[in-house]
């Protein structure tokens, strides 16, 4: 495998084939989760330049921080709490234009201001989300949100 990644030149969708394809290839030649994770993370990050990219996996019980890219983040999330928080507990993606009208969003940071979690799911049950910030308005669409459901079923294959 590569160790440099390759970022397509052309729109979101020719950006995200050419990635999905790496992580395709890092994760079929890796089997621990938090090192796949971890990459998935920084592949994700450095093809789009977002806020923060990471992981948070349920654990007893609660949602617990994971690999990511970006600032400190909130360590804890409480089913139905947050962004976060529904996604797990709905088992749908949330895609969300503006932070501050989301009831209950969670402000780990103050720059982010749009934001979209996919619940990562293994046999009917959420196993952890992943969450990217945005510090721009609106930046998340259909075209995230199909591109990372497919990130999400390849980390939990
Ligand atoms: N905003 C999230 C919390 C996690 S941070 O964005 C990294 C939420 O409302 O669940």
């Amino acid at each position: 495998m590569s160790e440099t990644l390759i970022v397509a030149q052309g729109t979101k969708a020719e950006k995200y084939e050419t990635l999905l394809i790496q992580i395709e290839g890092v994760v079929g030649a890796e089997s621990d989760i938090i090192a796949n994770m971890a990459n998935v993370a920084s592949m994700i990050h450095e093809t789009f330049g977002f806020w923060w990219t990471g992981f948070y996996r349920v654990i007893d019980g609660e949602l617990v921080l994971g690999p990511f890219q970006g600032p400190l983040a909130c360590t804890r999330i409480k089913k139905g709490k947050g962004v976060c928080g529904t996604a797990w507990q709905e088992k749908v993606t949330q895609v969300v234009p503006d932070v501050d009208l989301f009831p209950g969003h969670i402000a780990c940071s103050s720059a982010s201001k749009s934001e979209i979690v996919v619940p990562m799911l293994k046999n009917g049950e959420v196993v952890g989300v992943l969450d990217i910030d945005s510090a721009e308005l609106n930046t998340f669409d259909e075209v995230d949100r199909v591109n990372l459901e497919k990130v999400a079923e390849i980390l939990c294959k």
